[in-house]
């Protein structure tokens, strides 16, 4: 979990820090290093009531441990604590955040753009939505009934109607019920999952960018968790159909801290159009007075930011540069494989059934049985008999109807069906299917 090797570099880089502002006189705080100890113990303590994220049989929800590189460049700004609110409480972080924007914008062909990070990907949705309100006053959203609840939430929150629209058994949005809705003329912003939390399916952008023929609407692409599988090598045909056309859409939300290896308190949200920016215009008594350059305060929702985010996600980009064919993006075809593989093992063996074909790393599988309701009390059955095999899955509701061409046998006498979920996050999973697939049929086997 932890290598010694990394405080070694995180000491090397305080030391060079530690170099900054020669000139001021020198001052000593007091600090109980005896008591800091103590609390600290507790602390490590109490931080073992926690599932082990970090490890590969940790293969349940949408979790990824951060590369060390941007735990301890976010560790090494916290001795300068910058706030990339205004210049004026972080200049070195927010210039990183400022050219970081770019980079991430690169990977969808953006040349110009305005963006910023945010606290997460809810916080960077409700930033797109609130954006695309403001050009459609009174008009609503709508979002595949796999979309995350979070964009039917911020539609309430910004007052805004939102709609669902089916979602096919491969959870990807149908355009037939998506233009259904369009004809009314009601809906001015069209959310377009690139990735769906619970099965990690990718909406068909292509047939949504068409329909902008027909209709007047606004795409929001919420990339939160799947963006950076645009850099993948291998996407399957649709996949990939999809996200070479992300450029066209109008904002995107993407999460460094899902796929881009980043400590949680990292989103993101960038606008195809910089003029947007005006929506966010405002003054300020308190700040703004250090520079007549951008402030990143002016072109975000958020006030007080992290600039520990930026200058972790900066450092994580210049170690490993977000391109097709290079370091990161072997990392995101590993976790294909992974999926790929445990989905293929599930599918040739006799307990269990794959749901889906994977478009990304996310893997649902029901356990084998006579009817829906059986099934769904199985899942939860073998969810925790893993879990005392030290494999760790999570569950998912699903309508079990969406589940009738994967399971034509299985009677379905429950609206829902519950299924295993795993989220094959670490490229390290691709060599460990092998051991989850023995610790899944000896949790099946147990009950
Ligand atoms: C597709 C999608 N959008 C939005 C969110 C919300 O992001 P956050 O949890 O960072 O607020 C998630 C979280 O899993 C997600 O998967």
């Amino acid at each position: 979990m932890y290598d010694s090797k990394e405080i070694d570099a995180l000491k090397r880089a305080l030391e060079k820090l530690s170099k900054a502002n020669p000139t001021l006189p020198v001052f000593e705080s007091s600090v109980d290093w005896e008591r800091i100890d103590t609390v600290l113990g507790q602390v490590a303590g109490r931080m073992h009531d926690n599932y082990p994220y970090h490890h590969p049989l940790y293969a349940g929800q949408m979790l990824k441990p951060p590369h060390p590189v941007a735990r301890l460049a976010y560790a090494l700004s916290l001795w300068v604590n910058p706030n990339n609110h205004a210049l004026d409480g972080g200049r070195a972080s927010s210039a990183m955040e400022k050219e970081l924007i770019p980079r991430i914008a690169s990977m969808w062909g953006w040349d110009e753009c305005l963006g910023h990070l945010t606290g997460g990907g809810t916080m960077a949705n409700l930033e797109a939505l609130w954006v695309a309100g403001q050009l459609h006053p009174g008009r609503g959203i709508a979002g595949s009934s796999q979309a995350h609840y979070t964009h039917s939430r911020i539609s309430s929150v910004l007052g805004l109607p939102y709609q669902a629209i089916d979602a096919g058994p491969d959870g990807r949005m149908d355009t037939a019920g998506l233009e259904a809705a369009l004809a009314s003329g009601d809906i001015g912003t069209v959310v377009v999952t690139m990735g769906s939390t619970g099965l990690g399916a990718v909406d068909p952008l292509p047939a949504i960018l068409e329909l902008r023929q027909r209709y007047d609407f606004r795409i929001h692409a919420d990339a939160a968790y799947g963006g950076y599988f645009t850099l993948a090598s291998d996407l399957h045909d649709d996949t990939r159909n999809a996200f070479d056309a992300l450029g066209a859409v109008d904002s995107i939300v993407i999460d460094p801290h899902k796929h881009g290896l980043q400590p949680y308190g990292c989103g993101s949200v960038l606008f195809r159009d910089p003029g947007v920016g005006r929506f966010y215009k405002h003054g300020s008594p308190y700040t703004y007075f250090s520079s007549t350059e951008l402030h990143l305060g002016e072109i975000s929702l958020e006030c007080s930011r992290p600039g520990a985010a930026a200058v972790a996600l900066w450092a994580t980009m210049e170690l490993l540069p977000p391109k097709p064919g290079g370091e990161f993006a072997a990392m995101l075809d590993a976790c294909l494989d992974a999926a790929r593989a445990l989905h293929d093992a599930l599918a040739k063996g006799s307990l269990f059934s794959p749901v889906h074909v994977p478009e990304l790393d996310i893997v649902v599988y029901a356990v084998n049985a006579a009817s829906s309701s059986t099934a769904s009390d199985l899942a939860r059955r073998v969810f925790a008999a893993a879990a005392d095999k030290d494999l760790h899955l999570a569950l998912i509701d699903l309508p079990a109807e969406s589940c009738a061409d994967a399971l034509p046998d299985m009677a379905r006498d429950s609206k829902t069906l519950s299924c295993l979920r795993s989220t094959l996050m670490k490229p390290e999973h691709a060599d460990w299917v092998d051991e989850i697939v023995a610790r899944l049929n000896a949790a099946r086997q147990s009950i």
